[in-house]
């Protein structure tokens, strides 16, 4: 049964709206880069890099993650980190992508929009021209920097947005409440720039509050904790905001502590708009249908299930609405021939 149930999610179109571009950098890739790049990393091979991967927190995955990004230097290194992500969206049946990428781990390093813009706006056009996967970006504020630091950035990529479709609030959580970015996200919506942020991964729910109250968010990004407030929670169902969840980030960050204790069939009971996402698949043990089939070894999730958070994928994107349509006839005529 549960074999079936991850073919079946495997097969299905997807689309994935939680991914940091920098958190798809192989252990292998991160190596060669170091290495064509003359950069040397605190690791002498794959296995080291491995073993590196074991996290308590949050933190400590960032700051293992920022150092990693180190080894981004040329325009092709960011085409190549891009390209290989959407080769696995390939491999993976995920159709449509919403990429985060964290504009700040590389400026504050001296490498501007100039050489990453480029090399991951290619990398992009290649996967719609020769793969069939359509796309975004989202670019993403660093919280553990001041809003003075995120205005920059926004000015920054003013000459790219026709690129980019949003902007995202990422990094620390704690101690770096939403409230924090409230005019820069404002000026971002005069822009015309849609607008998420990570609320509730591991910062209260006042945090997921603030992200809705303040920063106007069209999506929230995690939202677990949003579980601990009754009222919040109804609130999230009622409007049908979506909240996109990464379950095997939040077994290896300790936001949960087993699999089988995900909340995510509980989510979708209580009327959560819920979807799938791998957030830093390199770091975290894979992309979307390893996700899937963690759930569905773990959790007990079922078919119905799985066809709710696929939708739910594809509906809470920022596509036209006449894309999205396509998209579910598609896999509601898939969830018609799966009953045969
Ligand atoms: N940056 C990359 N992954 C992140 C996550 N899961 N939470 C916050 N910031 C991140
Ligand atoms: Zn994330």
């Amino acid at each position: 049964m549960t074999a079936s149930l991850k073919r079946l999610a495997a097969r299905l179109p997807k689309a994935e709206l939680h991914i940091h571009i920098e958190g798809s950098l192989e252990p292998a890739m991160m190596l060669e880069l170091a290495d064509r790049n003359g950069i040397t990393l605190p690791y002498p091979d794959i296995d080291a890099v491995s073993k590196a991967y074991n996290f308590n927190c949050l933190q400590d995955f960032l700051d293992i993650y920022y150092q990693g990004m180190s080894v981004l230097q040329t325009e092709q290194d960011f085409h190549d980190l891009t390209w290989a992500y959407l080769q696995r969206c390939h491999q993976q049946n995920v159709v449509h992508c919403e990429i985060f990428f964290d504009p700040q781990g590389h400026t504050e390093r001296g490498i501007g929009f100039e050489v990453f813009m480029p090399g991951i706006s290619r990398a992009l056009e290649k996967a719609q021209d020769e793969l069939g996967i359509s796309s975004r970006l989202i670019m993403c504020f660093l919280r553990h920097l001041d809003e003075a630091s995120a205005f920059e950035t926004l000015q920054a990529a003013e000459p790219y947005l026709d690129a980019i479709t949003g902007v995202g609030l990422d990094s620390s959580e704690l101690g770096h409440p939403p409230h924090l970015f409230r005019n820069v996200f404002e000026r971002a919506a005069q822009l015309g720039l849609k607008r998420v942020a990570h609320a509730g991964e591991e910062g209260p729910p006042a945090y997921v509050y603030e992200a809705l109250d303040l920063l106007g968010v069209d999506r929230i990004d995690h939202g677990n904790r949003s579980l601990e407030d009754d009222e919040l929670v109804k609130r999230l169902a009622s409007g049908r905001m979506p909240l996109t969840v990464c379950p095997q980030s939040n077994l290896r960050l300790a936001v949960i502590d087993d699999m089988a204790a995900h909340p995510i069939r509980k989510m979708l009971a209580l009327g959560l708009n819920a979807c799938i996402n791998s957030d830093d698949p390199a770091y975290f043990g894979g992309y979307m249908n390893e996700n899937f089939d963690a759930l569905i070894t773990s959790t007990g999730l079922t078919r119905d299930e799985i066809f709710q958070l696929v939708g739910n994928g594809f509906k809470s994107s920022f596509l036209p609405p006449a894309e999205i349509a396509a998209h579910m006839s598609r896999i509601n005529e898939m969830r018609e021939a799966s009953k045969e």
